[in-house]
C-alpha cells in the first residue's frame, strides 16, 4: 500500500518554519510565516485575551459539544464585526456565519460548500496569491486559475489587466479576493478601484469570495472591513472567510469563521442547513476555547476597547519596522530603491528579492523568507533589523 507513495514537497510557508526550527544558529530570524512578533521577538499574549480567559476560568463551565455551526455568541460577534450590527444583511438575517477552524478552515468549508452547489464553476485567484489558496480549492475539486494582479515594475496592482480578466470570466466563476493587506504582496486596491471591481463582479454574476485574515493590520479595523461591507451592500451571493489568528494573536487556537450572504432570510436558512452538513462530515463541530475568548472580548466593551488598542499597537510597530527597513537599506544599499515598502499594507512585503537571494539569506545568514521574496515585516524588531539589513544588502 505505501511502497509507491512519493515524498511530498515541504509546504512553501510552514515548511520554512520547519527548516527554521531545525537551524542551530542562535541568531536565526524567521521572516517566512505570517506571524506577528513583538519587539522582543515573542508572539504576544494579548492583555484582552488574558482578561477574557480569567473571566472564563472563573466560570468553570463544562466542556460540552458546541453546536455544529459554533458558539452562537461568537457567530453573532463575528457578523457584527465583519458586516456591522446595523447592516441590512444582519438585520434582515440574510447573512449566516459559522465558526471555523481558523481562516484556512473557513476557506475549506466555503470551497466544499461551493463544490456541492456550484461544481461547474472554476476558481480564480490573484497572481500571486497566498500559496495555500490554490491547493485548498484544488483539493475541494475545482480547477484554479489566476487573474493578473501584481505588477513587478510598478510594485503595485495591474488594475487594468485585473479588471479585463474579470470582464472575461464566465458567469458563476468564483473570484477569490483579499479584503485587505494582500498576501503575499502587500499591494491593495484603492477605494475607487474596489468600486469598479464590485460593479463588474456583481453585474457579471461572478461569485466573490473575500478572504480577510488581516483585519486591523492595514489602516484599522473599520477601514480594513470596508470592502466586505461594500460587497455585502451590493447584494449576494458573497462568501467571507475571516480569521482571528493574527488580530488576536491566537494562532494555535484556530479561530476563524465563514460567512455567506444570501438573497433572503429563507435562503440563508437553507444555506446554513447545508453548511452544517459540510461541517458535520468534516469535524462535527468546532473547538470552544478560542471562540469563547474572542466572543468575550468582542462583547465586553472594556475588553473590546483594549483589543482595539493592542491591535493598533501591532499595526504601528509594523509600520515603524517598514520605515526602519527602508531607511537602513538606503544607507547600506543606496543603489537600490525600497521606498515601495512603505506603501504596502499588512504584515508582508513583496521585497523583490529573488529565489537565489532568498537562498543565500538562508544559507549564509540563517534568515528565512519565502522563495518568492515575501518577507514578514512583523517579525522584524529593534534587535534583529540591523543583522537583516546587512544580510540583505550583501545579497542584492
Ligand atoms: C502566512 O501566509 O504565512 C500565514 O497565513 C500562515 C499560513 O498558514 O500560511
Amino acid at each position: 500500500l505505501f511502497s509507491a507513495i512519493e515524498m511530498a514537497p515541504r509546504d512553501p510557508i510552514l515548511g520554512i518554519t520547519e527548516a527554521f526550527n531545525a537551524d542551530q544558529n542562535p541568531a536565526k530570524v524567521n521572516l517566512g510565516v505570517g506571524v506577528y512578533y513583538d519587539d522582543n521577538g515573542k508572539v504576544p499574549l494579548l492583555e484582552c485575551v488574558k482578561k477574557a480567559e480569567a473571566l472564563l476560568i472563573e466560570k468553570y463551565a463544562p466542556r460540552t459539544y458546541l453546536p455544529i455551526e459554533g458558539l452562537a455568541a461568537y457567530d453573532r460577534a463575528v457578523q457584527d464585526l465583519v458586516f456591522g450590527a446595523d447592516s441590512a444583511v444582519v438585520t434582515e438575517k440574510r447573512a449566516i456565519t459559522a465558526q471555523a477552524i481558523g481562516g484556512t478552515g473557513a476557506l475549506k468549508l466555503g470551497a466544499d460548500f461551493l463544490q456541492r452547489f456550484s461544481p461547474q464553476s472554476q476558481v480564480y485567484i490573484s497572481d500571486p496569491s497566498w500559496e495555500n489558496h490554490r491547493a485548498l480549492f484544488e483539493s475541494a475539486g475545482f480547477t484554479v486559475n489566476n487573474y493578473p494582479y501584481y505588477d513587478a515594475n510598478t510594485r503595485g496592482v495591474n488594475f487594468e489587466a485585473m479588471l479585463a480578466a474579470l470582464k472575461d470570466m464566465p458567469s458563476a466563476s468564483i473570484v477569490l479576493l483579499h479584503a485587505c493587506c494582500h498576501n503575499p504582496t502587500g499591494a491593495d486596491l484603492s477605494t475607487e478601484q474596489w468600486t469598479q471591481i464590485i460593479e463588474v463582479i456583481t453585474s457579471r454574476g461572478l461569485i466573490p469570495f473575500l478572504d480577510m485574515a488581516y483585519q486591523g493590520f492595514g489602516d484599522g479595523i473599520e477601514a480594513d472591513g470596508q470592502v466586505v461591507r461594500r460587497f455585502a451592500a451590493a447584494g449576494g451571493p458573497l462568501f467571507v472567510s475571516n480569521s482571528f489568528s493574527k488580530s488576536f494573536s491566537l494562532y494555535g487556537e484556530r479561530v476563524g469563521a465563514l460567512s455567506i450572504v444570501a438573497a433572503s432570510a429563507e435562503e440563508a436558512g437553507r444555506i446554513m442547513s447545508q453548511l452544517k452538513r459540510v461541517i458535520r462530515t468534516n469535524y462535527s463541530n468546532p473547538p470552544s476555547h478560542g471562540g469563547q475568548v474572542v466572543a468575550t472580548v468582542l462583547s465586553t466593551p472594556e475588553l473590546r476597547q483594549l483589543w482595539e488598542e493592542e491591535l493598533a499597537g501591532m499595526r504601528v510597530r509594523i509600520r515603524e519596522m517598514r520605515a526602519a527597513f527602508v531607511s537602513k537599506l538606503k544607507e547600506q544599499a543606496p543603489a537600490h530603491q525600497f521606498d515601495f515598502v512603505m506603501q504596502q499594507r499588512g504584515m508582508f512585503s513583496y521585497s523583490g528579492l529573488n529565489k537565489e537571494q532568498v537562498g543565500k539569506l538562508r544559507e549564509l545568514h540563517s534568515i528565512y523568507a519565502v522563495d518568492t521574496g515575501r518577507i514578514c515585516v512583523a517579525a522584524l524588531n529593534s534587535k534583529n533589523i540591523d543583522k537583516v539589513i546587512t544580510a540583505i544588502a550583501s545579497v542584492l
